[in-house]
């Protein structure tokens, strides 16, 4: 499935604004992080996340001269837990993005610092945005303990044994670790404008697209090809997945029936067609 240029100018807005953010002074002193950190946020990955943001945005009239910095903000979040995720203390994944992974590129120490800068970079781009105290809120909470880390623990944790593989413990993980920033993506446009009618049917679009996006994504794991991922194959093959748990036809079955649950509940509104379009592209997908 080809993405339509609606997505692709977005997209590409986007990485405008994300070179504007990461752009820096060569003779800086702290010029080897930054270079560090530019290497791990742009020229690749799809803007999933922050072309949801828009999207979610423009259901609630928030002008693009703001959402897409809020979008590239969402971005540089998103690298940074790509940059931990990948440390060998993590799933230790030489490659990310077609490219060798941060502490391969750079070294360990690097690595770190540069998920520590994008996070921090996340957020200045967040407030400059124009994103209300109560959205930044919901953010920090989405990726934080009770969110995404809490999710990539559980995800460690799952690995040692210590977590039992139910399918119920394995949807709670995959709401932490991928659902709670994809979930926040959707509901932006609501979190910035505080009061919304949309605000529960995007909520639930978001945590079906979630799921359905951390099952499609161990499918790539087994079934991809790692020329159109740019990242290891079966570097997941040890955890627990929808795929271990359920067998691959039944793991893309539940990835559907997901996608199909999210579509159903989208507003009736001209903007939802990108989230529709999202929807059916993260079942599709190949990379
Ligand atoms: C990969 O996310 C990490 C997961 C949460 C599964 P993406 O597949 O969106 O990665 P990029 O940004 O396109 O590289
Ligand atoms: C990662 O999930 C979720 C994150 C918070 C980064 P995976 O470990 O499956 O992501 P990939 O396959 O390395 O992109
Ligand atoms: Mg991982
Ligand atoms: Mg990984
Ligand atoms: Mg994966």
């Amino acid at each position: 499935m080809n993405l339509s240029p609606a997505y692709q100018s977005i997209a590409t807005a986007i990485e405008a604004r994300l070179v504007a953010a990461l752009s820096y002074d060569e003779a800086a002193v702290q010029a080897p992080i930054l270079e560090a950190m530019a290497y791990a946020t742009l020229g690749g990955g799809k803007r999933l996340r922050g072309v949801l943001a828009v999207a979610s945005c423009d259901i609630c009239g928030i002008a693009r001269d703001h959402s897409l910095v809020l979008a590239a903000g969402l971005e540089c979040l998103h690298a940074y837990s790509l940059v931990h995720d990948d440390l060998p203390a993590m799933d230790n994944a030489d490659l990310r993005r077609g490219k060798p992974s941060v502490h391969r590129a750079y070294d360990e120490a690097m690595a770190v610092l540069v998920g520590d800068g994008l996070q921090a970079l996340a957020f200045e781009l967040a407030a400059q945005a124009g994103l209300p105290p109560e959205g930044l809120r919901a953010f920090a909470v989405a990726v934080g303990r009770y969110g995404m880390v809490g999710g990539q623990m559980q995800d460690m944790a799952a690995q040692a044994g210590h977590i039992a593989p139910t399918l119920e413990n394995l949807r709670m993980l995959h709401a932490g670790k991928t659902g709670a920033l994809i979930q926040f993506a959707a509901l932006a446009g609501p979190h910035w404008v505080q009061e919304n009618q949309h605000f529960e049917a995007l909520a639930t679009y978001g945590a079906h697209l979630g799921l359905a996006f951390q099952i499609w994504d161990d499918v790539l794991d087994l079934t991809g090809d790692t020329a159109q991922t740019g990242k290891p194959q079966g570097q997941d093959t040890d955890k627990i997945t929808f795929v271990s748990l359920l067998g691959l036809a039944e793991a893309k079955a539940e990835a559907k029936r997901l996608s199909d649950q999210a579509k159903r509940v989208l507003p009736d509104v001209a903007a939802s067609e990108i989230l529709g379009e999202i929807a059916d592209f993260t079942i599709q997908r190949v990379a």
